[in-house]
């Protein structure tokens, strides 16, 4: 994927395998488990995007695959990579966690999966307003959504 730029501010690149302290710290902005995410980063299936500002990363969304025992919910498969995603606070609302999360479901796409999991607190209305308007679903779970998104191949997919 090239080097691109969508604003003035903002620019977005591929993670590399390179990327742990990245990866690490918004894994920790993203979530509660943030090793879950980010453990042993640049392992096999690993992939995702950071959003750069003055050549600083101020957000990230990535995926990764898991065995059925370290996936976090029956309805997940070792099929569907579960991605994670989290922008510096100076930078939300303004496009760049939409941004993100296309180009890593244009990624998913491209790597030949049909689909992307993840999982969000009910309560996290921002991101789910993200998740929604990319096509994800729930599928499961209650307090804690389990939501999916059909990726088609070549990296289309449904925008609501
Ligand atoms: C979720 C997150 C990545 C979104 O990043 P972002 O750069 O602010 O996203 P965008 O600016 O592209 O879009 C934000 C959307 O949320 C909406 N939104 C923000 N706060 C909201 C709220 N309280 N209720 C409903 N929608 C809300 C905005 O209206 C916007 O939607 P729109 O573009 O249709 O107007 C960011 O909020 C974040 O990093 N949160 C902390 C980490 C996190 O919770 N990660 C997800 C864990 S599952």
């Amino acid at each position: 994927m090239a080097y691109r730029q969508t604003s003035p501010m903002v620019s977005f690149r591929p993670t590399t395998a390179d990327d742990f302290l990245v990866i690490e710290r918004f894994a920790r902005l993203a979530s509660s488990n943030p090793g879950h995410y980010s453990e042993r980063w640049g392992r096999m299936g690993d992939f995702g995007v950071i959003a750069e500002s003055s050549g600083q990363p101020v957000g990230a969304a990535w995926a990764r695959l898991f065995a059925w025992s370290d996936i976090r919910d029956p309805l997940g498969s070792p099929q569907f990579p579960e991605l994670a995603i989290a922008v510096d606070s100076a930078f939300r609302g303004c496009g760049v966690g939409t941004t993100l999360l296309r180009e890593l479901l244009v990624a998913a796409g491209r790597l030949g999966y049909a689909a992307v999991d993840l999982l969000v607190e009910r309560s996290n209305f921002a991101a789910i307003a993200v998740y929604t308007k990319l096509g994800f679903k729930r599928v499961g779970g209650d307090a804690r959504l389990w939501m999916r998104a059909a990726v088609g191949a070549g990296g289309s997919f449904q925008e609501s």
